[in-house]
């Protein structure tokens, strides 16, 4: 499953008397994971399979504009909510450079990048997955509108994971609409530790308009990167027990989203995302993200379960915020349980009432 198509490496350039001046913008979500990314290999390789929720209101919207470099290298501006950021400059720098023997027409050209987000800035969501696959599909659709290549959808869309993948693991599952996977899976054809592949046929519909309610807890920057996070799991002494451990819940979880098991589901979500904080507790240097008010809220779902036996479970990212998941058909019974219940331990900037989304959107 491992082998790499001939078309995600074309390196294609323009003849040099002949570069051209365009816009392309999309617009990409961010996404959940049910079963989490948490430790990888050379060249961003996951060390096991993970599984999200394409995200449908939480999106970048990414406005590309290029023209022949003048200076015969790639040159760039980056306009972050319409002020230069040098930051997401340097960085979307860095990542166009690593992509040149892929794109070499990136050397050629000046981009400048117009971008922001529907998710408030520094609300402590992961803006990685959307704002780094975003630029991979933009690339993408470059190299399909110039050079007559990804003219099939499905190369198109496995290319940008692809392509999403060297820029943040998890942005290879923001290509795709619902359920994603990415990583290789036994018994799931398909699947890929170079790119993301969606798993919506055969899911049970309980799932296939989950909500995602996102509490924000904490407005503040995140305390550890994703790059220092991955990097602390190859000394973390449960780390291979762990890889191990994320393998079963893949499977088990699919059976549980084919069978519509909403039990199976709460159990190992709800796990997964305690044991990602685990092994942020017990890494060297080690880090604690929940805060008091993430426990508070976890608490009160725990309550809410119990009492009502309605099917409201949560999740967390490497942050403090709780993702609240749940069928469409409670929506009525979580949002009061929201409003009298858990609003005092949210940040001012309350919450983001998000669900299962179909995916990125070509927007000029
Ligand atoms: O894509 P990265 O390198 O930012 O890593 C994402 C890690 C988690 O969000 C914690 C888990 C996941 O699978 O998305």
């Amino acid at each position: 499953m491992n082998s790499e198509p001939h078309y995600l490496n074309a390196g294609l350039k323009f003849p040099d008397t002949d570069l051209p001046s365009g816009k392309i913008a999309w617009r990409s979500p961010s996404n959940i994971a049910l079963v989490k990314y948490w430790g990888k290999k050379p060249a961003q390789v996951p060390q096991n399979p993970s599984i999200s929720f394409t995200l449908s209101k939480s999106y970048s919207e990414t406005k590309v504009s290029f023209s022949p470099a003048d200076s015969g290298t790639l040159e760039m501006e980056f306009y972050f909510d319409g002020k230069r950021h040098l930051a997401f400059e340097t960085k979307t720098v860095k990542f166009f450079k690593s992509l040149s023997g892929i794109f070499p027409f990136v050397n050629q050209l000046k981009f400048v990048i117009r971008s922001k987000n529907t998710f408030p800035h520094s609300a402590g969501i992961a803006s990685s997955a959307s704002g780094m696959s975003v630029l991979a599909l933009v690339l993408c659709d470059m190299e399909r509108q110039f050079f007559d290549m990804l003219q099939k959808e499905d190369n198109f869309r496995r290319k940008a994971s692809y392509i999403a993948r060297l820029g943040s693991g998890s942005a290879s599952r923001s290509v795709y609409g619902g359920l994603v996977i990415w990583g290789e899976v036994e018994n799931v054809p398909g699947t890929s530790n170079y790119y993301g592949l969606p798993v919506n046929k055969g899911i049970h519909e309980t799932f296939t308009d989950y909500q995602d309610t996102i509490l924000l807890v904490d407005a503040g920057e995140k305390k550890v990167s994703s790059r220092v996070g991955h990097g602390l799991m190859d000394s973390n002494p449960f780390a291979t027990e762990r890889f191990i451990q994320a393998r079963s819940n893949m499977k088990m979880l699919i059976q549980a989203m084919r069978a519509g098991d909403t039990e199976t589901f709460i159990r190992i979500t709800e796990s997964e995302a305690l044991t990602l904080h685990a092994m942020m507790m017990t890494s060297q240097p080690y880090f604690l993200l929940m805060k008091p008010n993430t426990l508070q809220i976890i608490d009160r779902i725990f309550a809410f379960r119990e009492k009502t036996g309605l099917p409201a479970s949560f999740t967390l990212d490497a942050g403090p915020n709780v993702h609240l998941l749940y069928p469409k058909a409670i929506k009525g019974e979580v949002k009061r349980f929201i409003d009298n219940d858990l609003l005092p331990f949210l940040s001012p900037q309350g919450y983001i009432d998000d669900a299962v989304g179909k995916g990125p959107e070509k927007i000029l």
